[in-house]
C-alpha cells in the first residue's frame, strides 16, 4: 500500500471551495476526453497551484456508479453504488452525478481557474447539473450560526476514517463520499430561541462547546450523527461550506463527507431522515431541506495517474 498516493480527501479544511457535479454525455468519443483529463489531474493542479505557493489548492476528483462502469469497467470498487434515496420523516434526494470535483484553495481564484480547466478540457463531454462556490463563514460556522467541522477527525485519524485499507486492496488508497445541497429557512430557524436551536444540535451556540451526555437530546444533530461499531465509533470526515446568494434568498450548506466505507454516512442519514429509533429524527431537517444527493466513489492518485486515453 506505501506506492498508492490518496487523492487529498483529507486536505485541510480552507477557506473557499467549489463543488462541481457533472453528468457525462454519452457518446463513446467522450470516454477518451474524460480518461485524458485523468491522467493530467496531477499536472493542471501543479501548474496552477504553483503560482501561489500559500493557497494551498486542491482538488478531489469521484465517479458515480454508472460512470465508473462506463469510464473504466472492471474491477470495480467494491462498496460503489449510486446513492439511494431515504424516506422517513423528511426526504433525503437521490439526484445524478456522474463526476464530482471538489476543488479547495484558500482564496476563490484558485478554484476558480482550476475549475475553468477542467471544465474546458471536459468541453462538452459533460453537463453542469450543480455548481456551488462555497465560502467561510466566521469562525468555521454554518450560516445556521454553529461551528461547523469541530469533531471531525484530524491527521492519522482521519486516514483511518477516509481512506480505504486491506479490506479492498485493488482500490486501497481511495474513499467513498457523499455530497447533497441543503437549503435553510433562515427565517424560521432565527425564530427558534438559541436554548432550542442548541438541542437540536447538541452544541452551545456562541461557545461551540459540546452538552454534557446527560442533558443532550437523542435527536440532537450530534448525537444522531455519532455511531458506532462494536464499541468503536466509526467517523467520516466532513468538509461543509456555507453558499448562498442573498437575493434570491437562498442560504445554503454543501454538506460533503467521505470515508472508507459509504455504509457509515448512509448509517448518519438514516438516523438523520428516519431516525433512532425511528421517528426520533434530526430537527435541523423541519428547517434545512436536502435538494441534492449523490454518492461518488474516489480512487487513488496513483490509479489516475495511471489511465490512460
Ligand atoms: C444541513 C446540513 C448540516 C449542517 C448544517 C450540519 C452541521 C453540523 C454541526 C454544527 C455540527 C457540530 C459541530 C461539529 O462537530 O462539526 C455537526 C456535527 C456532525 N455532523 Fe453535521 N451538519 C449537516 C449535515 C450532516 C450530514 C448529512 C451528516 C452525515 C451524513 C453529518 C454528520 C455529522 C457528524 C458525524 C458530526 C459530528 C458528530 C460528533 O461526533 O459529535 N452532518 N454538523
Amino acid at each position: 500500500m506505501s506506492s498508492v498516493n490518496s487523492q487529498p480527501v483529507v486536505a485541510k479544511l480552507t477557506t473557499s471551495a467549489i463543488f462541481l457535479v457533472l453528468t457525462l454525455k454519452p457518446e463513446p468519443a467522450h470516454r477518451a476526453v474524460v480518461r485524458g483529463l485523468c491522467a493530467d489531474l496531477s499536472g493542471l493542479l501543479r501548474a496552477i497551484g504553483f503560482r501561489d505557493q500559500q493557497g494551498q489548492l486542491s482538488c478531489v476528483m469521484g465517479f458515480g456508479s454508472e460512470a465508473w462502469d462506463h469510464l473504466f469497467g472492471q474491477p470495480r470498487p467494491a462498496e460503489l453504488h449510486p446513492f439511494q434515496e431515504i424516506q422517513g420523516k423528511h426526504h433525503a434526494v437521490s439526484t445524478p452525478g456522474d463526476i464530482l470535483f471538489h476543488i479547495r484553495a484558500r482564496s476563490m481564484d484558485l478554484c476558480f481557474e482550476l475549475a475553468t480547466q477542467l471544465m474546458s478540457r471536459l468541453g462538452d463531454a459533460v453537463a453542469t447539473v450543480d455548481e456551488v462556490h462555497g465560502f467561510k463563514y466566521f469562525d468555521e460556522r454554518d450560516l445556521l450560526g454553529f461551528v461547523d467541522g469541530t469533531e471531525n477527525p484530524v491527521d492519522q485519524a482521519a486516514v483511518d476514517a477516509a481512506i480505504i485499507g486491506a479490506e479492498d486492496a485493488a482500490f486501497a488508497g481511495g474513499s467513498y463520499v457523499i455530497v447533497q445541497k441543503y437549503l435553510h429557512d433562515l427565517k424560521a430557524w432565527n425564530a427558534v430561541p438559541v436554548e432550542v436551536q442548541e438541542n437540536i444540535i447538541g452544541r452551545a451556540k456562541l461557545s461551540d462547546i459540546e452538552m454534557e451526555d446527560s442533558v443532550k437530546p437523542s435527536y440532537a444533530h450530534s448525537a444522531l450523527t455519532t455511531i458506532e461499531e462494536n464499541g468503536e465509533q466509526l467517523e467520516i470526515v466532513r468538509d461543509n461550506m456555507p453558499f448562498g446568494e442573498v437575493g434570491k434568498g437562498e442560504f445554503g450548506t454543501y454538506f460533503i463527507g467521505y470515508a472508507r466505507s459509504p455504509r457509515r454516512i448512509e448509517q448518519m442519514l438514516e438516523n438523520m431522515f428516519i431516525g433512532r429509533p425511528p421517528g426520533n429524527y434530526d430537527r435541523l431537517l423541519d428547517f434545512s431541506k436536502a435538494v441534492t444527493g449523490s454518492l461518488f466513489f474516489v480512487p487513488s492518485a496513483s490509479f489516475l495517474d495511471a489511465v490512460s486515453d
